[in-house]
């Protein structure tokens, strides 16, 4: 295998070129992306090199070249589900219960509309409701596929690799870190919901969101304190009211003020998923038959989807249970109303003009769900993106959703480039050297190509991160900021995302490690801190979670 290796070279400061200010217009423009454009390489070499040298080669290439089209994965394999172990010895089973009848195939739902409200703007007469429902679900016998652990177990199998893939044996599932992340989770909840509203025989019921992009929801929802069924023992209690959710949480992290968290959340919140134009980027890249599980995760889903999981996970427990970990994350009620969020964001984010992936082998992507009739039913990726019409449910709508959507970022550093220049190490590919960039508690600074182009947005890859699984893995990336450290506040221009990692276990391996490769957007970064015509950008990582990783390359692609 082909080696990369880190060299060092002198970066020649580029001069600011262009007054500070971000355009409406530029924004504008950056909405009317091709939803079907994938990031393209700028030189053959680097693709070669990318192709051949990547440890996961085969997932930078696919997110390269989107049409080079395989086959949507295989269907998880039920019967031959293996139990996920946790630890050493502690093994956990979360395979599914055996289906009484035969699988049937999903038909559009033809009930009423269900509206899914604001968790904090709930009546009494809802959480009286909505607890019931939640007391039954975890009166149900363990076995029976509606109950809460039963439920909580179907996110365990697909997340923990309970399953590999039919007609790919030798392929574990994995519907995080990819761009099944949404359609899986909406499907997921949509099961989730529907099973609820029949426990209470109340098919109108929705699921409540918990709002934590806007101020209405900066607290875990009360309800989720107060009553006994949407309790679970196993949170951080620390992070209740008068706490504010930090939507870049990792272990740690617990000495900022409400008011720099409420900045920061907007920035989080721009940076993450609004300015975010290209569908890889932001629900995750391409998995096909054949190409691996695991590419990278979108921006929604590192931060703040994990972030929030990390947030309400208990640090007192040997995994962050329940929320902080993927096999028991679904034992928690609040984790429903997290994605109830979760999945909102997709709405918003077409919303901003955004489209979708079009890709068939997305499309026709399937998964297997339990119903509320315990019937076991066949769904495909296609029929969950309209979920008015196909699922009948939408959500409250939401004003505050602008106070991010359109936040506009100032750069931190109000004087132009000096001039001078600096010696950074640049990752660079080469055959001689295998040593990757290790990056651990230290801030970490490297310098980046920027090829001449343009398109519709600007995408930063950090290619073959080797990432230990089970660590609350999290950095911050910066751009122009070489100061930037743990300190640094992310309500800036500098700040362009967030890596941030849900620990979970692999099948009869507990810790492993993972190859991903992750993108930001920085398009706009770029143009608000007039460094268009840098041939280089100076990119630092400000590791803030636990645990090390290391890295192979980065480059800088348009699409
Ligand atoms: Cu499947 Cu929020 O994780």
């Amino acid at each position: 295998m082909v080696a990369l290796s880190i060299d060092r070279l002198e970066l020649q400061r580029p001069s600011r070129t262009r007054p500070l200010k971000i355009a409406a217009n530029a924004r504008k423009e950056a909405n009317a992306c091709n939803s079907n454009s994938s990031p393209v390489t700028p030189s053959i070499d680097r693709r070669e090199l990318l192709a051949g040298a990547i440890a996961g080669g085969a997932s930078l290439a696919s997110s390269v070249d989107s049409h080079a089209l395989a086959d949507p994965i295989g269907l998880p394999s039920f019967k031959h589900c293996h139990f996920p172990s946790v630890g050493d010895d502690i093994i956990r089973v979360c395979c599914p219960p055996k289906p009484k009848r035969a699988t049937i195939d999903f038909k559009p739902d033809s009930g009423q509309m269900r509206v899914r409200p604001a968790a904090h703007l709930v009546d009494k007469d809802y959480i009286a409701k909505y607890n019931e429902a939640y007391a039954k679900m975890r009166a149900l016998a363990p076995d029976d596929p509606r109950s809460l652990r039963q439920q909580a177990n179907v996110h365990c199998a697909y997340c923990s690799y309970g399953y590999r893939q039919e007609g790919a044996p030798k392929q574990t599932l994995q519907i995080h870190f990819n761009w099944l992340f949404l359609p899986w989770h909406r499907w997921y909840l949509y099961f989730h919901e529907k099973i609820l509203g029949s426990l209470i025989g109340d098919p109108s019921f929705a699921l409540p969101f918990w709002s934590w992009d806007q101020e209405g929801g900066r607290y875990i929802p009360d309800m989720f304190r107060r009553e006994t069924a949407l309790c679970d023992a196993k949170r951080n209690t620390s992070h209740y009211e008068p706490t504010r959710v930090d939507l870049i949480y990792s272990p740690g992290s617990d000495d900022k003020s409400d008011e720099q968290i409420r900045e920061d959340n907007l920035s989080i919140m721009y940076n993450n998923v609004a300015k975010v134009k290209q569908p890889d980027a932001f629900f995750g890249h391409p998995i096909r038959k054949g190409s691996g599980s695991k590419n990278g995760p979108g921006g929604v889903e590192r931060a703040p989807h994990n972030a929030v999981h990390i947030f309400g996970g208990s640090p007192y427990q040997p995994n962050f249970e329940d929320m902080g970990n993927f096999y028991s994350a679904g034992r928690d009620p609040l984790f429903y109303s997290h994605h109830g969020n979760v999945d909102r964001m997709w709405d918003v984010w077409r919303s901003l003009g955004n489209k979708d992936f079009t890709d068939s082998d997305y499309l026709n992507t399937e998964f297997l769900f339990f119903d509320e009739n315990q019937d076991l039913v066949r769904v495909k990726v296609k029929d969950s993106l309209n979920s008015e019409k196909m699922l009948k449910y939408k959500y409250q709508a939401m004003p505050d959703d602008k106070s991010w959507t359109a936040y506009e970022p100032k750069p931190l550093k109000q004087t132009p480039w000096s001039g001078s220049s600096y010696e950074y190490r640049l990752v660079k590919a080469s055959a001689e050297n295998p040593k990757a960039l290790e990056v651990g508690v230290e801030p970490v600074t490297i310098t980046v190509d920027q090829p001449k182009g343009s398109a519709c947005d600007e995408i930063l890859v950090l290619e073959g991160m080797e990432i230990n699984m089970q660590s609350p893995i999290s950095f911050n990336a910066f751009i122009n900021l070489p100061e930037a450290n743990k300190n640094t506040r992310v309500s800036c221009a500098e700040y362009v995302g967030t890596y941030s990692n849900v620990p979970h276990f692999m099948l009869g391996i507990g810790e492993h490690t993972e190859t991903v490769n992750t993108t930001f957007s920085i398009k706009a970064n770029v143009e608000i801190l007039g460094l268009k015509s840098a041939d280089k950008l100076v990119v630092t990582l400000v590791p803030r979670g636990q645990g090390t990783f290391t890295l192979k390359g980065a480059s800088i692609q348009y699409a």
